[in-house]
């Protein structure tokens, strides 16, 4: 069986209620189950991690190594400042797609770099929830 890895950064815990002009109002449980649903369908298993921690998430990606077919990852802030998020996306040698809800680059300028798209195999924006989708379709393609 098909294992995806769904692994999501500081403050998207709190979607739904987070700034929804921006990130709309779905929750993180919802876009998970969405996930889970999707891939069920296909006989592929869903894990899901969020953590506001960047040491957790480096953990997260790195114990997709070996054990996880495909990482759908949101590094949320973490996307512009982690080098250390962008070695663990190479050292796990898993297809990784990263996902954000917004189009990062019709925001603020210092959203427009990510240290960690260029460790992926590829990146999705703008499309909320339907992203998350579209980055599981992606990684199933693959195979
Ligand atoms: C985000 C975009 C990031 O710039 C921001 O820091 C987030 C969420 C998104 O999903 O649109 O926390 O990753």
């Amino acid at each position: 069986m098909k294992k995806i890895l769904v692994v999501n950064g500081p403050n998207l815990g709190l979607l739904g209620t987070r700034e929804p002009a921006i990130y709309g109002t779905v929750t993180l449980a919802d876009i998970v189950a969405a996930v889970r649903q999707a891939a069920e369908a296909k006989g592929v298993h869903v894990d899901a991690v969020q953590s506001d921690v960047e040491g957790e998430l480096v953990r997260a990606i790195l114990s997709s190594r070996g054990a996880y077919d495909g990482v759908i990852l949101n590094p949320a802030a973490f996307t512009h400042t982690s080098v250390a998020l962008h070695d663990a996306i190479k050292a796990c040698e898993t297809p990784v797609v990263e996902v954000h809800l917004s189009n990062v680059y019709a925001r603020e300028g210092y959203r427009h770099e990510s240290l960690t798209a260029c460790a992926c195999r590829g990146q999705i924006c703008g499309f909320g929830k339907e992203g998350y989708l579209l980055a599981l379709e992606a990684l199933l393609a693959l195979y």
